[in-house]
């Protein structure tokens, strides 16, 4: 094909959605293969992707995009992991993205430490929800980049590795990801579903449970759009073989009393260590259940492994074998600032895009892909909905390296609670909807 052939090829691609037609599987591998090798310019893609986000697809357009993504990279295969001579089961959990989610840190240990390989491939934050392995980057030595050979010698020895994907998993996905995040057009069931689908596919899980949230901390706000999201990635992963099911999780709230690096850490260590906050445990345990139930260990209880230590000791294992020390202290901001309650009362809301925003202003999260970002940085929460505070009392205290970034965030904190005179606000619940094949 020509220069000009593609040009007008990807113009027919384009010109197809922005008029509301069905992309063909030929169009639909053509432009993906095509984009990840080059050839489709970003201004196209971009058009492409403003036209699917306004027009949507169907489910078949989905899937073929969903496997071209996969067919962009290698497919790894973890079914020859063994220990102790016997197979072992994989099971990996994916959420959607939230504030102050840092499940991923107390459940994968937890999960491994019953037998099970957990390969957790991770990412990094954009915007104002935080990404797992800066915040595992605040542990000294510890490192996210971890050869195959080594992840699948880990899987073996620890059963848990959290790491960043290699660069030949979907790298389909790393392209348009990034191009997503630049031309508004992330929040879209086409291309959520597809962007995480290929990845956890390509990854070679046998197992995958999905964290789906939705409220003003997560990508999409509305519960019945986040069910159509898991509904769909529910039937990409049951078709491409991976036993799949999906929790609907309120993200209205943070999660937890921390929004940050360093802090959700330590918040972490807190749960493995059989304590931290009520609603950072209740998520881990359901979704440690799930991921059992997976893989058939219907009876075991996840609680015990968090009171008798067993998940503490996979936690130590698993960052002592990607560099870290679990013993080292973890860093702490140079300089903190305190945020009080406006009003006696009972706080009735608390919204969690402002404060993954206040956290992301004051240095915890980038606003480039490869910008660094502060481990010491973030946020952390003295009271939550349905507790009672006083006019003066410390809401949040900020904590940042560049005492500048103080006022942005201040900023963004102004109205992001609401207290109120009258009684306390209904108790909510957490897992709103189970969605499975
Ligand atoms: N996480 C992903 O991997 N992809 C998205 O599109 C959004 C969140």
């Amino acid at each position: 094909m020509t220069e000009v052939d593609e040009v007008i090829h990807a113009v027919a691609v384009i010109a197809s959605k922005r008029d509301g037609r069905e992309l063909t599987d030929a169009q639909i591998a053509w432009v993906v293969d095509a984009y990840t090798r080059g050839e489709v310019a970003p201004e196209q893609m971009s058009s492409l992707l403003m036209a699917i986000f306004l027009r949507g697809m169907t489910r078949r357009e989905i899937a073929t995009w969903t496997r071209a993504m996969i067919d962009s990279g290698r497919r790894m295969d973890l079914s020859g992991l063994r220990r102790d001579a016997r197979p072992l089961a994989t099971v990996d959990k994916h959420s959607t993205g939230g504030v102050g989610d840092k499940i991923t840190l107390p459940l994968t240990p937890l999960v491994a430490s019953f037998g099970v390989a957990v390969p957790q491939l991770s990412g990094r934050g954009l915007g104002h929800t935080g990404g797992t392995l800066d915040k595992l980057e605040s542990i000294p030595g510890w490192r996210a980049d971890v050869s195959a050979d080594d992840m699948i010698a880990q899987l073996e020895d620890v059963g848990a590795v959290v790491c960043a994907a290699g660069a030949d998993l979907a790298p389909a996905d790393r392209k348009l990801y990034a191009l997503r995040d630049v031309t508004g057009t992330v929040e879209t069931i086409p291309l959520l579903a597809s962007s995480i689908m290929s990845k956890k596919i390509a990854e070679g899980t046998e197992s995958l449970v999905l964290d789906v949230k939705f409220g003003s901390g997560a990508f999409l706000r509305d519960i019945d759009q986040s069910r159509l999201l898991a509904e769909t990635m529910v039937e990409l992963g049951s078709d491409a073989g991976v036993r799949t099911v999906a929790l609907l999780t309120d993200m209205n709230t943070p999660l937890g009393l921390t929004v940050g690096n360093a802090v959700e850490v330590a918040e972490s260590v807190e749960v493995l260590a059989g304590g931290g906050p009520d609603d950072v445990v209740e998520l881990t345990l359901a979704l440690a259940r799930e991921m059992l139930d997976a893989v058939g260990l219907t009876a075991a209880d996840p609680a015990e492994h968090l009171a008798n230590g067993r998940a503490m000791d996979t936690w130590r294992t698993m960052i002592a074998a990607q560099g870290g020390d679990p013993d080292a202290a973890l860093p702490v901001a140079d300089h903190c600032d305190v945020v009080v309650a406006p009003a006696d009362g009972v706080i009735t809301v608390m919204d969690a895009r402002a404060v993954g925003d206040a956290a992301w202003r004051l240095g915890a999260g980038r606003s480039r892909p490869g910008e660094s970002v502060q481990s010491e940085a973030g946020v952390t929460i003295h009271a939550k909905p349905g507790d009672r505070v006083r006019a003066g009392e410390p809401l949040f205290t900020l904590h940042t390296q560049t005492p500048e970034r103080f006022a942005g965030a201040r900023a963004v904190l102004v109205d992001a609670v609401e207290v109120s005179a009258g009684g306390e606000p209904p108790a909510r619940s957490l897992v709103l909807d189970r969605v499975s094949s």
